[in-house]
C-alpha cells in the first residue's frame, strides 16, 4: 500500500525537495537518471543543483526561519516554517490537523496521512542526533503521495546560540547518509523496523510551543489540535468538517473530538460500530480511563453512541459544560481562537488552552461520529523526565498564567470556570 513506482519518487523528490528549500530555480532540477534511483540523498541532491543560486530569489522563497519565544518562556527555539510544503490547494475552509512531536514520533504521520482527508500541520522537534530521523522523515514523505499532498512540516529547534539560522538543518542535511541505514523502498515499517525512527532525547518537551506552531503553519480556517499518536477514525475529516459548520470566528464554539484506547490484540476501531462492539467488551475504554480519567472523559457518551450509530442522523455537535481545569479534551478551534499558553513541560500543558477558553467565554461541545483512538490501553503512568522538575515548571508558569488570565479576561470569569 506504501509502495510508489520508482519514477514517481524521483521526480516528485527531486522537483520538490528544491521547491520547497527554495534553493534553486525550479525550471532545472537537475534531475539526472541516477536520480530516479532510491541510492540518491538528499544532499547530493542539493549539491546536484548548482549550489551557487543558494539565495533565495524572491522574499517568498526565502527559508521563513524565526526565533520564538512567546508568553515569556524561559525556551528559545528556532522555527523554519513549511519545511514541506502541502502541495495540494485547500479550502480555507478546511480543517488541519494540527499535530507535533520529538522527530521520532514522525512515524505517525503517515497515518495521518491516509487517513485524514484534509490537511496536516506538523511541528518536529529536530536535535543534532535527530538528523538520520528527519532524513528518513523526509525520505518517506516524498515517496507517498497522500503525505506529499496534505502535510507541511514546521521544523522546530533549539538554538545553538543566540540566532536562529537555516544552516542548522541544511548543513545536517549536506552530511552523507549511512549507506547501511538506507533501506531501498517506501515502507514506513521496514524504516521503523531498522530503528531509523529510533530517536530520543532526555531534554524536556514543551509541547505547547510545538502545538502553536503547528497551528501558525496551518494556514486553514480550522485547526484539531491533536497529539500524534492518534489515528482518526474513517471518514472523520468530512465528518468534523460537516459537523463544525456553525464554527466560526464569533461564535466562540469549541469542539470536542472524543478519543478512546483499546486493546491491540483486537482489531483497531475505525467506525463507530466497531469502537462500540469493543466497548462492550470492555476492549476499548475513553481514553486514559484508568490512568487519569479525569483529565480526558467527556460526558453523554450512551447518548453519543446511540445518535452516532443511528444510520439516518447526520453529523452535529451536542453542548457539554467545560469540566474543570485540570481536562485536557482534544478540541476543534477556528483559528483566531486563542493559543496554548506556553512554557508549561508535560505536566498542564494540555489543560491551558481549554481553561482558557473557558475564561474567554466560549461554549464547549461534542461532535458526533468521528473519533480518535490511541494504540493500547494505557494502565500505569511512566516517564523518562523528572516528575519533580516539570511540577516545579507547572507551577512557576502557573502564576504567570493565572496573572495573564486575569489581565485579559478579568477575574469574574473565574466564577464560571474555578480557578487555575
Ligand atoms: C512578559 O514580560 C513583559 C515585560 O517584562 C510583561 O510586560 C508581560 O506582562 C509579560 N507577559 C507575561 C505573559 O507574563
Ligand atoms: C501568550 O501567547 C498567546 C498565544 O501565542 C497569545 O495569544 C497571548 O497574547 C500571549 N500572551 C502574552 C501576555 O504574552
Ligand atoms: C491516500 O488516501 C486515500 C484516502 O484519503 C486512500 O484511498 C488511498 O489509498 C491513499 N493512497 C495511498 C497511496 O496510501
Ligand atoms: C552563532 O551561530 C552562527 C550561525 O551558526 C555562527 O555564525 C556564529 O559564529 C555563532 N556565534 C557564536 C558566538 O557561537
Ligand atoms: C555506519 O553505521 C555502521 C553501523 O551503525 C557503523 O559501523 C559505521 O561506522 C557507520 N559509518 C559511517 C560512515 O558513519
Ligand atoms: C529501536 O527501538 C526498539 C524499541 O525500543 C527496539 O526494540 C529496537 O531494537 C531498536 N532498534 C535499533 C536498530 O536500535
Ligand atoms: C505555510 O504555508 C501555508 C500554506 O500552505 C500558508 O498559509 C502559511 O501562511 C505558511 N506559514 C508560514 C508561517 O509561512
Ligand atoms: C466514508 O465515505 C465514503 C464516501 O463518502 C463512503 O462510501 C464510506 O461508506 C464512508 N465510510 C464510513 C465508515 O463512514
Ligand atoms: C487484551 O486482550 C487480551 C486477549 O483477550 C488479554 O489477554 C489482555 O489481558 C487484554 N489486555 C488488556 C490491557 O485488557
Ligand atoms: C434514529 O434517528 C431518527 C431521526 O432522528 C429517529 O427518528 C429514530 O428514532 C432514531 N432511531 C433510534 C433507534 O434511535
Ligand atoms: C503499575 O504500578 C503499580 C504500582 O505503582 C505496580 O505495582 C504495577 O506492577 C505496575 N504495573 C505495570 C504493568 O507496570
Amino acid at each position: 500500500m506504501f509502495r510508489f513506482p520508482t519514477v514517481f519518487f524521483g521526480s516528485v523528490f527531486a522537483a520538490c525537495l528544491l521547491l520547497f528549500i527554495g534553493l534553486t530555480d525550479r525550471t532545472n532540477d537537475g534531475a539526472s537518471p541516477n536520480v530516479l534511483s532510491f541510492d540518491v540523498d538528499i544532499p547530493s541532491l542539493l549539491h546536484n543543483n548548482k549550489k551557487k543560486s543558494i539565495s533565495p530569489k524572491t522574499e517568498e522563497d526565502a527559508p521563513k526561519v524565526i526565533t520564538w519565544n512567546r508568553n515569556n518562556s524561559t525556551d528559545k527555539f528556532c522555527v523554519w516554517f513549511n519545511f514541506t510544503k502541502a502541495t495540494k490547494e485547500s479550502d480555507f475552509r478546511s480543517i488541519s490537523l494540527c499535530t507535533h512531536g520529538s522527530i521520532g514520533y514522525s512515524k505517525f504521520v503517515f497515518d495521518h496521512a491516509e487517513n485524514w482527508d484534509d490537511r496536516i500541520s506538523v511541528a518536529l522537534l529536530v536535535d543534532s542526533a535527530g538528523f538520520t530521523t528527519l532524513k528518513t522523515y523526509l525520505k518517506l514523505h516524498k515517496c507517498m503521495e497522500n503525505t506529499t499532498e496534505k502535510v507541511s512540516t514546521h521544523l522546530v529547534w533549539k538554538p545553538e546560540n543566540e540566532t536562529c539560522s537555516s544552516s542548522f538543518i541544511l548543513d545536517a542535511l549536506e552530511e552523507p547518509l549511512n549507506a547501511t541505514d538506507f533501506i531501498d523502498n517506501c515502507n514506513v515499517d521496514d524504516h521503523i523496523d531498522a530503528g531509523l525512527f529510533n530517536h530520543s532525547t532526555t531534554d524536556l518537551y514543551y509541547p505547547n510551543t510545538l502545538r502553536n506552531v503547528a497551528r501558525e503553519g496551518a494556514g486553514t480556517e480550522l485547526h484539531l489540535i491533536a497529539d500524534i499518536e492518534n489515528h482518526f477514525s474513517f471518514n472523520a475529516s468530512e465528518i468534523l468538517l460537516e459537523a463544525t459548520k456553525d464554527v466560526d470566528k464569533k461564535s466562540k464554539i469549541a469542539v470536542v473530538v472524543r478519543r478512546f484506547e483499546y486493546n491491540t490484540s483486537f482489531d483497531e476501531p475505525r467506525t463507530v460500530k466497531e469502537l462500540y462492539d469493543l466497548c462492550r467488551m470492555h476492549e476499548a475504554y475513553q481514553f486514559h480511563r484508568f490512568f487519569y480519567a479525569i483529565g480526558h472523559s467527556v460526558p453523554g457518551l450512551p447518548h453519543w453512541f446511540r445518535y452516532s450509530l443511528n444510520a439516518s442522523t447526520t453529523p452535529t455537535l451536542f453542548s457539554i459544560n467545560y469540566r474543570s481545569s485540570i481536562w485536557e479534551p482534544q478540541l476543534i478551534v477556528h483559528a483566531s481562537a486563542p493559543y496554548h499558553f506556553e512554557g508549561f513541560s508535560m505536566k498542564r500543558d494540555q489543560c491551558a488552552l481549554p481553561y482558557e477558553l473557558c475564561r474567554a467565554g466560549y461554549s464547549f461541545t461534542v461532535a458526533s461520529h468521528a473519533f480518535s483512538f490511541h494504540k493500547g490501553i494505557k494502565i500505569n503512568s511512566s516517564s523518562k523526565y523528572s516528575l519533580f522538575e516539570i511540577a516545579k515548571i507547572a507551577r512557576k508558569i502557573g502564576n504567570v498564567f493565572r496573572q495573564y488570565l486575569d489581565a485579559e479576561y478579568g477575574i469574574e470569569t473565574i466564577k464560571t470556570c474555578k480557578k487555575w
